[in-house]
């Protein structure tokens, strides 16, 4: 197994493009599974988690390949309706397979994902979205077994204890896509993420209005044909890259970036004192005087995601003053607290509240990924911080950013893989 190592301090400068949103691939490649046409999918990037996806597309009878950004599936032929738990557990996406298997094969068996290192993360929502819909679902031997000879349209309220939920927003819409009459998904999730699934489903000749929006309305067709997209680009990668820039005293320009997607975390970072200017397709972001701490709480798109709340704790625990940090999706996300604590940080967790008070500088240390923003967020403390850092288990960062280290060394940053 590998490890990152760091050698902080050095001030990041140039230019960086981002990769394709991972978090709009993996339902998008789930989606392809509606129908028997090809369907191909551009700017995806090469991560651990699409190559997962395409394993899943492929034990289930697609042939799905990724080549220099493109994935193309292609195959008339379902071999399978079984999603299995060696696929299934290493990432949780996959359930969104549940949705399109069963309203084109008006069966699916798909293993539960159980829980993760950022909290419970229960599917009750994807199986009241599923059962609304008219499918008989079942629990066997940790499988959801779901039938239904035709799905039923129906009116379905999503939301949950913490708010929508993306992922069961984007499988019940793959299942009424294909289902008899008109579904209206109330409380649902309004991510960029979820617009870009729409928009596949869409050109896949579904007929969908209103996403984006809390209310999703879905009239039901026979079927869907093969279809070709780009993927938007990813926002949270673009956020890691922002505070790149500001941790390290930097001028980056983020490119392929659509800056509309990032409101909340570019709001907080100009409260911070960043400089940052915008146009159609980048940002740069400068650091020019010195940051003031900011609370942030993360909440559903528009409001600050909570996949950049272990990154702007990095930030703020070099910022003097005291910012709080209300972690309101997974309440549970704050294992990189004890490894930033480690590094010299000072931050306090009570419930759901981070409290950081800043300190003057951070020193290297051997530390430990526990999932993959976390990662993201030591890899960034290790920048800024005073010799060098290690960063262990980062097949974890290997599921949600491509080529983080060499976009990192373009920038100027001294990092690089070691054995463990
Ligand atoms: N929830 C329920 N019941 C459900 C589903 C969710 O109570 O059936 C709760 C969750 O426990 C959580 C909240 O609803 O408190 C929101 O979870 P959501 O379902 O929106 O999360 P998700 O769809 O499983 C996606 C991203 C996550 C991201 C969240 C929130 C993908 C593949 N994953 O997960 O991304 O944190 O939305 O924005 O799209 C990451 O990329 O690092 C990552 C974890």
């Amino acid at each position: 197994m590998d490890k990152l190592v760091i050698e902080g301090g050095t001030r990041l400068k140039g230019e960086v493009a981002i990769s394709g949103a991972k978090n709009a691939l993996l339902p998008i490649l789930a989606a392809t599974l509606l129908t028997e046409e090809p369907c191909v999918i551009k700017g995806a990037p090469n991560l651990r988690d699409t190559n997962t996806m395409l394993r899943i597309l492929r034990s289930l009878g697609k042939n799905a390949e990724l080549n220099k950004g493109v994935v193309t599936v292609t195959s008339t032929k379902y071999k399978n309706f079984v999603a299995d738990y060696k696929l299934v557990s290493t990432m949780r996406a996959s359930f969104c397979v549940l949705g399109p298997l069963l309203a084109k094969l008006k069966k699916a068996k798909v293993s539960l994902p159980g829980g993760c290192v950022i909290g419970i993360r229960p599917v009750d929502l994807h199986l009241k979205g599923i059962k609304s819909l008219g499918a008989s679902l079942s629990i066997e031997s940790g499988y959801v077994v779901a039938k239904a000879d035709r799905l039923k349209g129906s009116r379905i309220y999503l939301g949950g204890i913490c708010g929508s939920s993306v992922l069961a927003t984007d499988n019940v819409m793959m299942a009424a896509v294909l289902a008899e009459g008109k579904t209206i998904i109330e409380a649902a999730a309004c991510e960029p993420e979820v617009i870009d699934l729409a928009c596949v489903l869409v050109k896949m000749g579904a007929k969908i209005n209103g996403f984006g929006t809390p209310i999703i309305e879905i009239e039901g067709v026979k079927q869907l044909h093969g279809a070709e997209h780009t993927i938007i680009p990813d926002r949270i990668e673009a956020g890691t890259f922002m505070i790149a820039s500001l941790i390290t005293k930097g001028d980056i320009l983020i490119k392929n970036v659509l800056y509309q997607h990032l409101g909340a975390v570019i709001d907080k970072l100009e409260e911070a004192g960043a400089f940052i200017s915008r146009t159609d397709s980048s940002v740069r972001v400068r650091f020019k005087r010195r940051l003031k701490p900011i609370n942030v709480t993360t909440l559903p798109y528009p409001g600050f995601p909570t996949d950049m709340q272990a990154q702007v704790m990095s930030l703020m625990s070099i910022t003097t003053g005291i910012s709080v940090i209300t972690e309101k999706i997974y309440p549970d996300r704050f294992m990189h607290v004890a490894e930033l604590n480690r590094m010299g940080a000072h931050i306090q967790r009570e419930g759901p509240h981070a409290i950081v008070e800043g300190v003057k500088e951070l020193s290297g240390a051997p530390v430990m990924a526990s999932d993959l923003r976390a990662s993201a967020c030591l890899a960034l403390a290790g920048l800024v911080a005073r010799g060098k850092t290690s960063v262990s288990r980062i097949y974890h960062l290997e599921r949600g950013y491509e080529n983080l280290e060499g976009k990192l060394q373009d920038l100027g940053a001294k990092i690089w893989r070691e054995k463990e």
